[in-house]
């Protein structure tokens, strides 16, 4: 199938999913929008989370996508269900890959989870993860400054680290075995969180998994585009500022990113 894969996110965050997207499926065509207008979601309610959420969905459908990757947390946490039951298409989020993938690895039942305030409020990665085996530990906690450090690229100094040791400690006390990074923005402190939290604890990135959960879906649904010749097309929008995106996204996609377009998702 020829049309591309739409992918949405709060701002972005996102483009940690978009990069491993690319990786397992180089050939597949993909538009993104990253919400930049109206980030963060992180700290907003829940309707407010929604109705956000469905607009992007639509705008992405007026593209013509053929399958839809909520590659934001929050928004995964509040809104899949109702994407899942309105769009028409394939909608896939990120928390249900990464609660599987933890649950697959914990050695000793004790999982821990982080995330933005409203994904630990709603409780979606705990309901995930007791889903699959009810005997898990689960331990969240919300890590919000996590997100502004890593757009800043503040990824790896003395504040990091610290911000890290602060949010974490709980966690450590708590043993957990496995930690599950629950938003887009994360990844990027893979480096100081596995620092922190010890080698003996493995750290769940939900953009790898969702990737494979992506190329999953697609293949059952024979979705996959048929002519692998070329390197897929990707395309941008944002809702403001493509400037500053273009600039931060450079280390969330680890790539550069040319072309980006100013988008109106308000219905
Ligand atoms: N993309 C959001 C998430 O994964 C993080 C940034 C935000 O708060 O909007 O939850």
């Amino acid at each position: 199938m020829k049309q591309p894969v739409g992918i949405f996110d709060s701002g972005i965050g996102g483009l940690t999913v978009l990069r491993e997207i690319e990786r397992l499926l180089p050939w597949e065509d993909t538009i993104y929008l990253g919400d930049t207008a109206r980030v963060p979601y992180g700290t907003k309610s829940r309707e407010t989370v929604i109705r956000y959420a469905v607009e992007n969905a639509h705008y992405l459908l007026n593209e013509k996508i053929k399958l839809l990757v909520v590659a934001c947390n929050t928004a995964s946490a509040f809104a899949l269900e109702i994407l899942q039951q309105t769009l028409g298409i394939p909608v896939i989020g990120v928390i249900e890959p990464g609660a599987l993938k933890a649950v697959e690895i914990a050695r000793t039942n004790r999982i821990g989870v982080v995330g933005t305030e409203g994904t630990i409020r709603s409780g979606a990665y705990f309901d995930a993860i007791k889903r699959h085996d009810q005997k898990v530990a689960v331990f969240t906690k919300p890590c919000p400054l996590f997100v502004p450090l890593a757009e800043e690229g503040w990824t790896n100094n003395s504040v990091a680290r610290m911000t890290a040791e602060q949010y974490l400690q709980d966690l450590k006390e708590e043993l957990v075995d496995t930690l599950v990074l629950g938003c887009t923005h994360y990844p990027l402190l893979k480096g100081v969180i596995g620092e922190v939290m010890g080698e003996e604890v493995t750290l769940v990135d939900s953009a790898e998994e969702t990737a494979a959960e992506v190329k999953r879906v697609l293949k059952e649904e024979k979705m996959l585009k048929r002519e692998m010749g070329r390197k897929g097309c990707h395309t941008f929008y944002v809702t403001d500022s493509p400037g500053r995106f273009i600039t931060i996204g450079r280390r969330f996609l680890g790539a550069v990113l040319d072309q980006v377009k100013l988008a109106t998702v308000e219905r």
